[in-house]
């Protein structure tokens, strides 16, 4: 057994945003879809799902998007913001268009600030994401802090013991590791991902972020030659990378 999923033709480009299923039946008729160097005509012909299916699956002359399961990189830019409901520039907009119609449906893996820039990760993967935001895995994330008033030097203890309480809250942070690098510059590592967590624990020592950049999500570190606004697909080694980091630096 191959192990390898097959998808109908049709229904594969549809999933991958390139029309209606009608939209994309036309497509292939017109002979505008190409595998292995042959045009397929069948809209009912099987397609296999492998990660090259891109260099095998031309669509117009152009390799056929990433099937399932698509995981990405991207490298925040300040400003824009992760949910529909916030106003402001979508980080779903720095992908093609019609990746926005992709089923099964690409999601952040947890949520950055408008103002907080730095690594984010996509899956199509429900699985995958959980996996990575389930504050049970304890998949650290790494935080540069940009602070407005000097670090008074109690902070790190506070963070580290899993007693802080925020507000509103029910339940403590569970520890956290504070490293400072200056008096207004730190790293903080956290394990969850509540609601403005980082900018929230700092106003409950009384000091406020400035600036937020997240640089490492368990082992896996925003590439430096990735520039904001940028991003890509991410395969096995880089994902496993994610799960093998320590929760320390
Ligand atoms: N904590 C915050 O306060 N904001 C973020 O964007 C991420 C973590």
């Amino acid at each position: 057994m191959s192990g390898v999923t097959n998808s109908r033709l049709d229904r594969l480009l549809a999933n991958l945003g390139y029309g209606s299923r009608k939209e994309v039946q036309a497509i292939i008729a017109g002979g505008d879809v190409v595998l292995d160097g042959a045009p397929i005509r069948r809209i009912d012909a099987k397609v296999p799902l492998t990660p090259d299916l891109p260099t095998r699956l031309l669509i117009e002359g152009r390799p056929v998007d990433p099937p399932p399961p698509l995981t990405l990189i991207l490298h925040k830019p300040l400003g824009a913001v992760c949910s529909h409901r916030e106003p402001g520039r979508s980080v779903y907009e720095l992908f093609p268009r019609r990746w926005r119609a992709r089923q099964p449906v690409l999601s952040s893996v947890g949520r950055l600030d408008g103002d907080t820039s730095g690594l984010l990760l996509f899956t199509d993967d429900g699985g995958l994401l959980h996996r990575i935001i389930s504050p049970k895995k304890h998949v650290a994330k790494r935080y540069h802090v940009t602070l407005a008033r000097p670090l008074e030097g109690h902070e790190g203890a506070l963070f580290a013991e899993g007693t802080l309480m925020l507000d509103g809250e029910e339940k403590p942070l569970a520890p956290a590791i504070l490293e400072p690098l200056g008096a207004n510059l730190a790293w903080l590592t956290i394990t969850e991902g509540r609601y403005h967590q980082v900018r929230r624990m700092f106003a409950a020592v009384g000091n406020h972020v400035e600036a937020l950049h997240r640089d490492r999500v368990g082992g896996f570190d925003l590439p430096a030659d990735l520039e904001p606004g940028r991003y890509r697909i991410i395969g096995e080694s880089e994902l496993a990378a994610v799960f093998s980091a320590p929760a320390t630096t």
